[in-house]
């Protein structure tokens, strides 16, 4: 059995994916028959409760000049990064030199907000297309990856940060331990380290297990993260469920004794007691549930191409990697999947190979039916594709439950 990469223990595998590519690996068809594939299994330590990827991906096969992820494709997510820059700004900024530093900044969606304020910043964003596309933004950016060296040498040019924020990034670091040694370092004794992350807790609850891909080594809970921040004598001191994502949630933490712990972290924690984040039973029945989900979004898609319907995805998600490479879903099933993102347009979807159009190809010609792989953007896409329904389309989500929407 494989060790925890928190507390060295064993760690219970529950459920393998099989053979999967990199999440983000959109490729050209030159590039089919040298493609990477990892066993993307997943297993629980039930000594320090972290849920994690049994197989790691190297970074740099994942986070490099060519990564296909660009935050600023949702405007919603630009309105919720405006909102944490607001908030960092107005509640975590007390100094009289205030220094904001966050990682995994990507094009800049959060710190644009400080550094048009006019507050001294840095990004740390490894994957060098996206951090260019936040320097032209005029934001102080680095393209390297975060560790405990780097955190001494960003004290040595700028100083102590007040703030240290990640958003979808922490859950990314298989190396937490140097992470939350170059933090301490980096943060004033008064400093927050603010991050969010995917929440085990909905994924659970919505069997969303297309959040399990090789990006995401960890999935968080408050259980987990309590161990894993007290062994650098530091705490949670407030928590705050958040819908985006999926379901995500944020964490505050501080030097210990430094903070009054608000209740909603006692509260969080006996949540997850009640559903049993600490139990293996709870992840014995999470994989099932999984098969399940399999099986009838399978089901449904071969019935519409029975009934000879034409199918699309929405989406080209990270998540809907392991969809399409767990369930075997092939062109046959899905023609192709529409996506806004200039990178990803053009290419083909890593494992399957399904074409990747943009969103003029979806609009210009309906579909019947579109899978919506993009389903943590949901209420965004449904207000704008209002077309889709007026011209007859139809919705199939699989998160929480397979089925059309009603
Ligand atoms: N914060 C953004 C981007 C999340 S994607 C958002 O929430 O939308 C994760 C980002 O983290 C990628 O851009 C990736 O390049 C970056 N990243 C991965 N490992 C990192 C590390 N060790 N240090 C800093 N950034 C990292
Ligand atoms: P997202 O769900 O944010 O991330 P992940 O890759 O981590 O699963 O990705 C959303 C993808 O969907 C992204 O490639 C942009 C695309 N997209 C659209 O095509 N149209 C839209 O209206 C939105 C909001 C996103
Ligand atoms: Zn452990």
């Amino acid at each position: 059995m494989p060790n925890c990469l928190v507390c060295e223990n064993k760690i219970e595998p529950f459920m393998s994916f099989g053979k999967m590519p990199i999440a983000n690996g959109f490729l050209i068809p030159a590039q089919f028959d040298n493609e990477y594939f990892f066993e993307l299994k997943v297993g629980f330590c039930a000594e320090c409760y972290m849920v994690q990827l049994t197989e790691h991906v190297e970074q740099e096969k994942m986070f490099h000049e060519n990564y296909a992820f660009f935050s600023s494709t949702s405007n919603w997510m630009s309105k919720h990064f405006k909102n944490v820059a607001d908030m960092i700004m107005s509640k975590y900024l007390n100094s009289e030199s205030p220094f904001v530093v966050e990682i995994g900044s990507n094009d800049g969606i959060m710190l644009k907000n400080i550094a048009s304020s006019g507050v001294p910043h840095l990004g740390i964003e490894p994957s060098s297309n996206v951090a260019q596309v936040a320097k032209a933004k005029g934001i102080n950016t680095i393209s390297k990856f975060f560790n405990e060296k780097l955190a001494a040498s960003i004290v040595q040019e700028y100083g102590h940060a007040d703030v240290f924020y990640g958003a979808n990034v922490m859950c990314h670091i298989s190396y937490l331990h140097s992470i939350m040694t170059g933090i301490k370092k980096l943060l004033k004794p008064n400093g927050t380290l603010i991050f969010e992350d995917p929440y085990l807790g909905d994924i659970i609850d919505k069997t969303s297990y297309d959040q399990i891909y090789d990006e995401h080594v960890f999935y968080f809970s408050v259980s987990a993260i309590k161990k894993l921040v007290e062994q650098h004598d530091l705490e949670i001191v407030n928590v705050e469920k958040l819908s985006v994502h999926g379901g995500s949630m944020r964490y505050f933490i501080a030097n210990k004794d430094t903070r009054k712990i608000e209740n909603s972290v006692t509260e969080q924690l006996e949540i997850e007691k009640n559903i049993g984040i600490h139990l293996k039973p709870t992840y014995e029945k999470l994989s099932i549930s999984i098969e399940k989900s399999k099986d009838k979004l399978l089901r449904l898609l071969k019935s519409l191409k029975e009934e000879g319907k034409t199918v699309v995805g929405y989406g080209a998600t990270s998540k809907s990697t392991t969809v399409i490479n767990y369930c075997g879903i092939s062109d046959e099933l899905i023609s192709y999947i529409t996506d806004t993102t200039p990178i990803k347009q053009g290419k083909y979807s890593p494992g399957k190979h399904i074409p990747i159009r943009t969103h003029e190809n979806f609009t210009a010609n309906y579909p019947d039916y579109a899978l919506l792989f993009a389903w943590n953007h949901s209420q965004e896409i449904f207000e704008n594709e209002r077309g889709f329904l007026k011209n007859g389309g139809k919705w199939i989500e699989y998160v929480p439950k397979v089925g059309l929407k009603e």
